[in-house]
């Protein structure tokens, strides 16, 4: 089934699609979260993005764990390396080891986690910890950038969001995307550091949006 959503940009023609998808109880173990509502389950259209070619945002499956780190290995190092100084890089990308990979998809922090798919290609993550209101993780790989599909996966996130009883999304941001979520309507609450693997700090800006 296919709904239609509003969506905030009228600048840009239609064109990307949220896909909610059934879930086996194998793969819910990975993505808990994605057996909570019914809702979920439905298609979203949402018109207004920028490339011509559908970007379709839907629940990771367990089998594209792997996938989904190294996007996120090809976006840090692609589009945020030329902001940050090398050991934040390192650390912030560090290389996929098996022990990660099995750390990732024991999921602690019950992320539920996203992937948006552009012609067929994964290109786009995206996460969201329903218990601390977080938007965790929204990351593109530079051969898709700027073409509408972090703002799908924000949409996306939202969406999910809204849906759990969330008013309010929290965030830290990279200082690469904080034009990005500003667009998008998040707002700076205090600019600080984060601490990521092994200790190191990198720059980074707390900033939230109510729903
Ligand atoms: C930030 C990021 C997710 C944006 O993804 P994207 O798919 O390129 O973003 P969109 O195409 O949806 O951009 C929407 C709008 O945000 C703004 N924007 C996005 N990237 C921007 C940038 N680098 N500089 C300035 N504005 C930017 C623009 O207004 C853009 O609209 P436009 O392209 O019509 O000008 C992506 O650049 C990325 O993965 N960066 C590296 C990883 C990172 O830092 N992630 C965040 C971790 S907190």
């Amino acid at each position: 089934m296919l709904r239609t959503a509003r969506f905030a940009s009228e600048r840009r023609p239609p064109c990307f699609v949220v896909r909610g998808e059934r879930h086996s109880e194998q793969n819910c173990g990975t993505i808990p979260c994605l057996q909570r509502s019914d809702a979920w389950f439905e298609d979203t259209v949402i018109p207004a993005l920028q490339s011509s070619m559908p970007v379709i945002v839907r629940g990771m499956q367990a089998d594209e764990a792997r996938r989904f780190l190294e996007i996120h290995h090809e976006s840090v190092r692609g589009l945020a390396a030329t902001d940050y100084p090398t050991n934040v890089i390192e650390a912030w990308a560090a290389p996929i080891t098996d022990e990660r990979l099995q750390r990732f998809l024991q999921n602690g922090d019950d992320e539920i986690r996203l992937i948006a798919e552009v012609d067929g290609e994964l290109v786009g993550i995206g996460a969201l910890v329903i218990a601390n209101s977080e938007l965790r993780a929204c990351y593109v790989s530079p051969t898709a950038a700027r073409r509408g599909v972090g703002t799908a996966l924000v949409a996306e996130i939202e969406r999910l969001a809204r849906d759990h009883g969330l008013r309010e999304l929290h965030l830290e941001s990279s200082v690469t995307a904080e034009p990005f979520y500003a667009v998008l309507g998040y707002d700076i609450e205090k600019r600080g550091e984060h601490m990521i693997a092994h200790g190191v700090p990198m720059a980074a800006i707390t900033m939230r949006k109510s729903l």
